[in-house]
């Protein structure tokens, strides 16, 4: 087995130190209350797991059996288990980071969103524990692992899996990609509910700090392929800039061309330090006011003059529930809207983890409670900027992220050259 690349108390999904804490865990609930089971027994098995886990075939496997008051904990997959699931590794991986197994319609709807991203039979479950209070344990397992189970660290594994091997190829070249129908029409239609529920009708047409708003902006900005694309472009360990909405009426655009390198010297380094991922929530049209970008203009590493003009900008048209990722530095603009009605929009704007943004982070324990380290990494939780005690430089975290970049860096790169 290979080198965690987690920090303490996080654990790669299926890996050692994951089943070894799934099995404390389960242990110590069972003890606590009180059970004496009949036996029964869960097994699952995932294919096509990151090669470095290092398991055969890159089957992933366990099983967890019960019976009396005891746990035990095996890696080898028994069909005959009393619940089985089979499926794709980064999809159950996707599944496990999804927190808040026992609240009414969340799953229903968690599962509904992965279905859309790898497709019906991704996982299938056969069987069903007869008791309720284990399938309640079973639950409140999956959210004490969810809360320690970390992304695939394998940017290119994890990049083919979730099918935009060429869409970070795209990025790269074009300065801007676009996830089409990245999240379900029925998921766009909460995120925007509960953005107009936000920005109320008397508030300005631009609200930041919305990953404060909700659950639905939690959920939508942990997105696997988006967060993907950050991973690539900015590394991993960036960080939000802001989380703002946009609400735009009929009339003119009133972001006019410009970059998003806020006092960036020129010219722009050759590594992007800052992108935005805009979310549409109707159907973007050349009427409906959609953002222009000029692609391949990162290239020139340097911000439009006031006043000066570019030829070669194109509307991004994209159906709703899909994302346009720039970055880079590539220029854009806000579109005039010709339509009636208002178009409203989520700008997930992330930085390299080195830069400040525009955002102060407030950390909400129950927010980090509620969701997977994916959430934390992007509040800055996992770096050690910020993190002087008066013992000194948080050193586990020092060592931490140079690990995962010169790993997910190293991944970066044959994924690249795959695509070339
Ligand atoms: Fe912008």
């Amino acid at each position: 087995m290979h080198t965690p690349l987690t920090l303490p108390g996080h654990h790669e999904y299926l890996s050692d130190g994951w089943l070894d804490e799934a099995l404390a865990f389960t242990s110590r609930e069972v003890q606590r209350r009180g059970f004496h089971l009949a036996p029964c027994s869960i097994s699952v098995c995932l294919e096509n797991a990151p090669p470095h886990l290092g398991f055969a075939n890159n089957l992933a496997s366990w099983t967890l059996r019960f019976s009396g008051q005891e746990v035990r904990v095996q890696r080898a997959f028994d069909p005959s288990a009393t619940q089985v699931i089979e499926g794709d590794y980064q999809a159950a991986l996707t599944q496990a980071q999804h927190i808040g197994a026992l609240i009414p319609g969340f799953v229903d709807s968690c599962n509904q969103e992965l279905t859309h991203l790898f497709g019906r039979d991704a996982l299938r479950v056969k069987g069903e524990v007869p008791h309720t209070s284990v399938r309640e344990l079973l639950a409140l397992l999956h959210d004490h692992m969810g809360r320690r189970t970390v992304e695939n660290p394998d940017l290119e594994h994890r990049a083919n899996r979730l099918g935009i091997a060429h869409k970070v190829r795209e990025m790269e070249e074009q300065g801007f990609t676009i996830l089409e129908r990245a999240i379900t029409p029925e998921f766009a239609d909460e995120v925007r509910a509960a953005t107009l529920g936000a920005l109320l009708p008397h508030n300005a047409v631009q609200l930041q700090w919305m990953l404060y708003h909700g659950r639905a902006f939690e959920r939508l900005v942990q997105n696997p392929r988006l967060m993907t694309l950050i991973d690539v472009s900015l590394g991993r360990g960036a960080v939000i800039a802001s989380l703002s909405s946009i609400r735009k009426g009929t009339g003119p655009g009133f972001i006019p061309l410009h970059s998003d390198y806020s006092m960036v010297p020129e010219p722009y380094p050759e590594f992007a330090m800052t992108g935005v991922g805009v979310w549409a929530l109707e159907d973007w049209t050349l009427r409906s006011g959609p953002t222009w970008i000029v692609p391949r203009s990162h290239l020139w590493r340097r911000g439009p003059q006031p006043g000066e003009n570019v030829e070669g900008g194109i509307p991004i048209e994209m159906p709703k529930g899909s994302v346009v990722f720039f970055t880079h530095g590539v220029w854009h603009w806000q579109g005039d809207r010709t339509d009636p009605g208002e178009r409203v929009t989520l700008h997930t704007h992330f930085n390299r983890g080195i830069l400040r943004g525009l955002e102060p982070k407030k950390i909400d324990v129950q927010m980090l409670h509620r969701n997977a380290p994916r959430l934390g990494e992007m509040l800055g939780e996992d770096d050690w900027f910020d993190k002087l005690t008066a013992e000194g430089r948080d050193h586990t975290r020092a060592a931490y992220m140079p690990r995962l970049h010169h790993f997910s860096e190293r991944a970066k790169a044959r994924l690249m050259e795959a695509t070339s």
